[in-house]
């Protein structure tokens, strides 16, 4: 561990398969990250649970996104990659600061709001209390920052005012974190319905793009996605479709959509979906090979977990020690 350097907190829930939106909102740019911070990267299997899993189900996807996340590029010897619930400091804080969170706050959440709307009374009490536990999981490890799409930037926010509310009551004790959120690539849209964001729970899978979809799966996908009867290749909110293809792209490529508006100014939309699927098979053909590989190799992935178990479980102690302290409980 660098003391020197800033701490970066991310993690992904292993409900399901990971998308093209999960990988292009937060993996990538954690890669891009891992040098200059000291990094914490979690498998939120906790969060997971805030919707029904099957056990065996749960047990392979957590294994499969940590082999994700090596395979993206997140180097395990630079990093520390774990399980949450490893780490029961995330469990036991999470309740610290639910008892100093308001009702009023996780009823605003859009998330919270949306899900209760399709779900009404029978919607689980985790997911209401869900942006409490990513609370405890930021600031167990006094993470500077935290690289997530769009969608988790309101939950952020709560995260910086039950972190600043504690600070103001038993003294300082929480780093304030910031998000990272990036310019393109922030919050990648359903393909079939631009207006929705691309998610793993769609009923149909034309609506997004996993990390491991073969490359004949991924063409078909591109060249029906949804796009406009202008024919011109625009970055405009009138033309949801277009711009979501153009930001996958200027994501992948780390271009800008003006230099896909220029270099496509006479070319046709199958010719554009064409290179937009393309360079998503080129990004994610290395990444599917490591893998699988890795997901092969079930006694590496444990000895990585294990390991960053143990790195997470100090630094994550010392800091619920701290605000046992604080709150009035008796140290052991
Ligand atoms: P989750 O598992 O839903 O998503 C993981 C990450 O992917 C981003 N993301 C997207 N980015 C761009 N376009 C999309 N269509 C898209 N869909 C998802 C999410 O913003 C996220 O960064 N609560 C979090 C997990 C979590 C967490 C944390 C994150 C738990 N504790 C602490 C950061 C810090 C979640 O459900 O993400």
């Amino acid at each position: 561990m660098d003391e020197s350097k800033k701490v970066i907190f991310s993690g992904i829930q292993p409900s399901g398969d990971l998308t093209l939106g999960n990988y292009l909102g937060a993996l990538k740019n954690w890669v891009k990250l891992q040098e200059e911070y000291d990094c914490y990267f979690c498998v939120v299997d906790l969060h997971a649970i805030t919707v029904k899993q099957t056990p065996a189900n749960l047990r392979k996807k957590t294994l499969e996104m940590l082999a994700i996340y090596i395979g993206a590029g997140i180097d395990p010897e630079k990093n520390t990659l774990f399980i949450q619930s490893h780490v029961s400091a995330h469990s036991e804080l999470s309740w610290l600061l639910t008892c100093n969170t308001y009702m009023g706050e996780l009823g605003r959440m859009t998330q919270y709001k949306d899900k209760s709307q399709k779900l009404g009374d029978s919607i689980g009490s985790g997911l209401f209390n869900y942006p409490v536990l990513m609370a405890a999981d930021i600031l167990l490890y006094n993470a500077n920052l935290v690289p997530v799409g769009k969608d988790q930037k309101q939950h952020l926010e709560l995260c910086r005012d039950i972190a600043n509310r504690f600070n103001n009551t038993y003294s300082d004790t929480f780093i304030i974190p910031d998000p990272y959120i990036p310019s393109t690539g922030a919050k990648i849209m359903n393909l079939q319905d631009p207006s929705k964001k691309m998610s793993k729970s769609d009923e149909n899978p034309n609506t997004y793009i996993l990390i491991m979809d073969p490359p004949e799966v991924i063409r078909k996908k591109i060249s029906r996605a949804v796009t406009d009867t202008l024919g011109k290749i625009n970055y405009s909110d009138d033309q949801p479709g277009i711009k979501n293809l153009i930001n996958i792209l200027c994501s992948i490529k780390g271009i800008t959509p003006e230099d896909v508006v220029t270099n496509y100014a006479d070319k046709g939309y199958a010719e554009f979906k064409k290179d937009v699927a393309e360079s998503i098979i080129d990004e994610l053909a290395p990444l599917q090979e490591k893998i699988n590989n890795l997901l092969s190799n079930k006694s590496y992935l444990e000895e990585i977990y294990k390991n960053g178990a143990i790195k997470a479980n100090y630094v994550a102690n010392k800091t619920l020690r701290k605000v046992q302290k604080k709150i009035g409980l008796i140290p052991r």
